[in-house]
């Protein structure tokens, strides 16, 4: 099988799982509209496939698994659409459609997006497994992390200092800051769940979040590079808006070459990290290969 279609029959597997938890029910029917517009609006799936593949490269206990991938889901759209707010990157296209806020209205993205945070929340909460004496410690270990990464301590703190630092300059410490954080704190936290989850042993567990660490950080070079050199069409969101606004990028601040060599060795770093799994590491190995060369 092509890596291609490796990840498509995964990213399947978590649409399946993202309608088994998506938001339904009772509450108001426009709110609910705005929540799923932009969780079904496409997107790789990259973090809960990630989530997904460490609980199996651990031989974990898949079905526990579920409700954190949809969670980890949840968490990254909502971050996308606030990202999204005029009053942050005033973006009007996102996974080849009109953005929330466009469509909806400033209002009604702000709690849609509050809702998908908190609806990610909801569904790890209500699936503690209570009973289940074997996983109970490892769940109530991934959600914490995946609770972490995504507040002040991670994604928030590192949207916080992107939006702080527009227009101002290189500064390479807090372009470092930001890249961990808004970026790479989602990232690794589906391969640190996914290992917590299945007891993964503390070697283990440092191997793999030594490959995310690395996999995270290129993640957003290759984002910026994409604002650069990509095509709207197959990124699904407008291009050239980083250097419009003033961003605090990597190519900015060292230049395109230097961000291409960065993300070559961003890529052997992750690799090496790999190799205590042998054979079972090759889908995370085509995984770094896919994200450093990808064009959406
Ligand atoms: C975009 O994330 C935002 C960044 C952290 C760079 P993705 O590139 O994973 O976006 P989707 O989920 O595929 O739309
Ligand atoms: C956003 O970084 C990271 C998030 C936490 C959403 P960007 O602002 O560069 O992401 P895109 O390019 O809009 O997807
Ligand atoms: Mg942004
Ligand atoms: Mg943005
Ligand atoms: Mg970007």
């Amino acid at each position: 099988m092509s890596y291609k279609e490796d990840l498509k029959k995964r990213s399947d597997e978590i649409e399946e799982i993202l309608a088994d938890y998506a938001p339904k029910g009772d509450s108001p029917a426009l709110l609910l509209e705005a929540m799923r517009y932009s969780l079904f609006a496409g997107g790789k799936r990259m973090r809960p496939v990630l989530l997904m593949e460490a609980v199996r490269l651990f031989d974990g206990p898949v079905m526990l698994a579920r409700p954190l991938a949809a969670a980890l889901e949840m968490i990254h759209t909502y971050s996308l659409i606030h990202d999204d707010l005029p009053a942050m990157d005033d973006d009007v296209l996102r996974r080849g459609k009109a953005t929330n806020h466009v469509v909806f209205g400033e209002a009604m993205a702000i709690l849609a997006g509050d809702g998908l945070l908190n609806c990610a929340m909801q569904i790890m909460a209500q699936n503690i497994p209570y009973e289940n004496a074997r996983y109970l410690e490892g769940y109530l270990r991934a959600m914490t992390e995946i609770i972490v990464a995504a507040g002040h301590e991670g994604m928030i703190g590192g949207q916080v200092l992107d939006v702080l630092s527009e227009g101002k300059g290189a500064d390479k410490e807090a372009l470092d800051y930001i890249h961990k954080h808004k970026t790479g704190a989602l990232l690794t936290a589906p391969l640190r769940a996914g290992a917590l989850l299945s007891g993964a042993d503390e070697e283990q567990l440092a191997a793999v979040s030594a490959y995310a660490a690395a996999v995270g950080h290129s993640f957003q070079l290759v984002d910026d590079l994409l604002d650069i050199e990509g095509e709207a069409e197959k990124l699904g969101k407008s291009i050239g808006k980083d250097a419009a606004d003033g961003k605090l990028t990597y190519p900015g601040v060292h230049g395109i070459e230097a961000t291409r060599t960065k993300i070559v060795q961003l890529h052997q770093q992750a690799v090496k990290n790999l190799k205590m799994f042998g054979d079972k590491g090759d889908f995370l190995k085509r995984t770094a290969d896919f994200l450093a060369e990808r064009d959406h």
